[in-house]
């Protein structure tokens, strides 16, 4: 199937209803007696039965076979690189400000699973609090292989080349600048475009990401809801043998069936996976002085027990104006409770002109200070404040309320740079005692 034969509906969240086969989707009902075609009715429940009900998402699926025919017995297997937080390394100091340059490709062949590499991890997927942030390096397509996580929902962010999720709601091909959300549950295959595809994934061990509120900013901006995608019905009725491997409290195991799962043929529900274009991301800002807090980037949230304060925020730095007078422009120095894990997806960084390239990643832990380097900083102090297009450049934060812990692979395999703390090494000390100071010496 080509990419333009795909089909997508448009909106967040949405009821959607779609059927692969004229009929195969009962109206007015979910669970007649007999459904058309001989298919199956199956409820898939992403929010607690007696989720408040602007919460409540589930959806109703027509299958060839129910799921319990795509499970038998099930096997632990090892995934070693894909960990699960807790995951507190004894010789791994987490402490400090990371940063990475991109994980290269190592000629070995690795599939979505065996090729994800877990960089940190927060809070405790057995609790359903917290996250972990992955890189995936992708050099080889599922083939009759499958795999769900119910520990998760998985938010990914592709940095170079395009991947195709088959899954039982639907197909989704994404490329670099796009996102996609496959839900906690969903079972898909992942296929290779073109290769080899590297990128970042978030996975969520918590309440599902939804668009942040507006606030005084209104209906309109940031995110909007009709630019998500979410994929019409499609199926396949294969006979042939397959394995799926499940994420399940950190651990993976394997069932062995003897045909494709992925057989729904007609849905319908606002419980689906989704895709996003992030070049139709809408950014706002300060129009006359200062700096506005990046959470005025955020493009998706994930709420926590506590309100305003997130389990993950998805926040983006993309493409931008910048007109504010008599202003330092860059993000300001600070120190913050949260975490914040940032990638860089093309282009360049305004407050890290060197160092964070495509790729690459930083890590900027619980209250641990940070800030532009020292180029940002005689740079942006110095500018002629004209307006400036920030061009060129698209990095975006997974931000979370827990500290992020690194992983063995992060600290010991990764490209760790070992020297970024001195990016701020030479900001020399400016203040002699006059409102002057020294900055014309
Ligand atoms: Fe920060």
């Amino acid at each position: 199937m080509s990419a333009s034969d795909l089909k997508y509906m448009p909106g967040f969240g949405n009821d959607f209803e779609t059927e692969a086969l004229p009929g195969a989707l009962p109206q007015g009902m979910n669970s007649p007696q007999k459904c058309s075609y001989g298919l199956y009715a199956e409820q898939l429940s992403g929010t607690a039965f007696t989720a408040p009900s602007h919460q409540n998402e589930r959806t109703w699926c027509y299958r060839i076979r129910p799921s319990v025919k795509h499970s038998t017995r099930y096997t632990k297997v090892s995934l070693p690189y894909w960990k699960s937080a807790p995951h507190v390394v004894e010789d791994v100091i987490s402490l400090g400000q990371h940063r990475w340059d991109p994980v290269p490709h190592s000629g070995e062949e690795l599939t979505w699973l065996t090729g994800m590499r877990t960089m940190t991890t927060a809070g405790d997927v057995n609790t359903q609090v917290g996250m972990a942030s992955h890189i995936y390096l992708v050099t080889r397509s599922m083939v009759d292989e499958y795999f769900y996580s119910a520990d998760s929902e998985l938010l990914i962010v592709p940095q170079e080349g395009r991947l195709r999720f088959c899954t039982e709601l639907g197909i989704i091909d994404l490329e670099p600048k796009e996102i996609a959300i496959l839900p906690r549950g969903l079972v898909y295959r992942v296929e290779l475009l073109d290769g080899p595809a590297r990128g970042f994934v978030c996975e969520n061990y918590g309440q599902k990401f939804e668009l942040p509120g507006r606030g005084p900013i209104g209906a309109n901006c940031m995110a909007n809801r009709r630019d998500f995608k979410s994929p019409v019905a499609w199926y396949e009725d294969r006979e042939t043998p397959s394995k799926i491997t499940i994420k399940w409290c950190g651990q993976f195991h394997e069932t062995k069936i003897g045909h494709s799962p992925l057989d729904i043929v007609a849905w319908h529900g606002n419980y689906a996976p989704v895709k996003y274009d992030l070049r139709t991301y809408c950014p706002i800002g300060a129009i006359l002085f200062d700096h506005p807090d990046p959470s005025i980037f955020t493009v998706l949230t994930a709420p926590s027990g506590v309100p305003g304060t997130a389990n993950i925020d998805f926040v983006l730095f993309r493409e931008r104006w910048m007109v504010a007078e008599n202003t330092f422009r860059p993000p300001w120095y600070h120190k913050n409770i949260m975490s914040e894990l940032m990638g860089n997806i093309y282009g360049q960084y305004d407050a890290k002109p060197q160092g964070f390239v495509p790729g690459g990643m930083s890590l900027h832990n619980m209250m641990l200070p940070h800030g532009p380097d020292k180029n940002a900083y005689e740079g942006a102090s110095n500018a002629d404040l004209k307006a400036e297009k920030l061009d060129n450049t698209m990095s975006f934060m997974f931000e979370t309320r827990f500290p992020q812990h690194l992983t063995e692979f992060a600290a010991k395999e990764a490209p760790l740079q070992d020297d970024y703390i001195d990016c701020w090494e030479s900001l020399e000390k400016k203040f002699d005692g006059t409102p002057e100071g020294t900055w014309n010496k």
